[in-house]
């Protein structure tokens, strides 16, 4: 279950942060939810109503008396109409409406009416956040099983350090999607490699490739929304961690290989997203290499270990179901097929990293999945939607028993 075609009520109170809310519902919007908008009074202070009629292609919704709206779709009705209330960002003046039911605009009114889930995205000064009052109030909201999403901590717009920011609009999105996902993996354990590794040639150099991790890091934050364990083990990348995702940070392919194959043992399922390093020098030298008038320099390189062909080799019922990634320039599918067998795979998912746009670095992706008696192919499409679909036909073929 996805967002698609979901009921998405987002309700804007007075924040500086209202701005990032435009991006909120385009985000939404990119996902086919259905989006309706609702903004206080002090939100449209910050952004104007007919920025979010023309990301959500909806009128925006901003008065408790007001006869046109009455005649349609009536603070009662846009409150029964919602599956999901998010107020972003939540002001700590609205959470004190919310924690004492008061009733006097058009978005106090609509909680009350609302029986469906309801979230709020807290943002203010740090201190604000801490005061008693405040606190008392999150307090009495989480008692009404309310979802408290964030604060997040650090610089805020009045110049403070601390806990106020309100959660980024991905952040928003990606907590959405994992309510509406059930937990059919709940108890499953998956171990996931993403990014590059890096192979030091002396202090201040290395080898390496152009692996963001979006693409393993999507497949963990989809394993980890279906109710999945998931342990990430990453290469150095500039991403944060997935909501409910165990993070083991590496740097090279031996600490990656001495990381992962400590969890193969007790995992159910293994993908091999990571661009691992096949070669690194036979001895990183301990000192700044000079070039001291030399026309070159040779490197003496020696093979790494192959985490994937290492992992799918355990025996028995140690055996993970194991997914590999092949990152190929031409000839996809019959690469992908050799890497298959000769790695004794139960499935593969190849890319064209040659097609501009795609794969490396890049937020959308196409895949080839191929498996011992068949082959699929997932069109292009952002990174976190391909995981889905990864997911669910690696969900079947795994009941199905499909094996190398
Ligand atoms: O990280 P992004 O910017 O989102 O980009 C995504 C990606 C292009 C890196 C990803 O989609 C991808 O293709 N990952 C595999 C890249 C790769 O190293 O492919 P390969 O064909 O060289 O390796 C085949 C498989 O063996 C891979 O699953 C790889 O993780 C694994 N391997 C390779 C070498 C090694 N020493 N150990 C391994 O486990």
């Amino acid at each position: 279950m996805t967002l698609q075609g979901r009921r998405v009520l987002v309700a804007i109170s007075g924040g500086i942060a209202a701005y990032k809310c435009v991006e909120l519902v385009r985000r939404l919007k990119d996902r086919q939810a259905q989006v309706r908008v609702l903004m206080t009074k002090a939100a449209q202070s910050f952004v104007g109503p007919l920025t979010f009629q023309a990301v959500s292609g909806e009128p925006v919704h901003t008065e408790l008396l007001d006869p046109a709206a009455e005649l349609g779709m009536g603070h009662i009705e846009l409150a029964r109409w919602a599956e999901f209330l998010l107020v972003a960002p939540t002001t700590a003046n609205q959470m004190a409406h919310f924690a004492l039911g008061v009733a006097d605009d058009l978005l106090s009114t609509v909680w009350l009416a609302h029986a469906g889930q309801k979230i709020i995205a807290p943002a203010m000064n740090q201190q604000m956040w801490q005061a008693p009052a405040v606190q008392r109030n999150a307090a009495l909201l989480q008692s009404d099983h309310v979802q408290i999403w964030g604060p997040g901590h650090g610089e805020q717009a009045c110049g403070d350090v601390g806990p106020g920011r309100m959660l980024e609009p991905a952040e928003l999105l990606n907590r959405l999607e994992t309510l509406c996902f059930g937990k059919d993996l709940d108890g499953v354990r998956v171990v996931v490699t993403a990014g590059p590794t890096r192979e030091r040639l002396d202090p201040v150099r290395y080898l390496s490739n152009f692996s963001s991790g979006k693409m393993g890091y999507a497949l963990a934050q989809a394993f980890a929304q279906r109710g999945a364990d998931v342990h990430l083990v990453s290469g150095p990348v500039q991403l944060s961690t997935p909501m409910g995702v165990h993070r083991i940070d590496v740097e090279s392919a031996l600490e990656m290989h001495t990381a992962v194959m400590s969890l193969a043992l007790t995992a159910d399922i293994f993908i091999a997203t990571a661009a691992v390093a096949d070669f690194r020098v036979d001895k990183m030298a301990q000192q700044k290499l000079k070039k001291n008038g030399a026309p070159g320099l040779m490197l003496n390189l020696v093979t790494n270990p192959d985490i994937l062909a290492d992992v799918a080799a355990l025996e028995g019922t140690k055996r993970p179901f194991v997914v590999g990634f092949a990152a190929e320039t031409e000839h996809l599918h019959q690469y992908g097929r050799e890497k298959l067998e000769r790695k004794r795979l139960d499935m593969i998912a190849c890319n064209d990293v040659s097609v501009a746009g795609l794969g490396f670095g890049s937020d959308r992706n196409a895949l080839l999945l191929l498996w011992n008696d068949g082959s699929c192919y997932l069109p292009e499409a952002d990174k976190d939607q391909l995981a889905h679909q990864l997911v669910d036909h690696i969900i079947e073929k795994r009941q199905l028993g499909v094996q190398h």
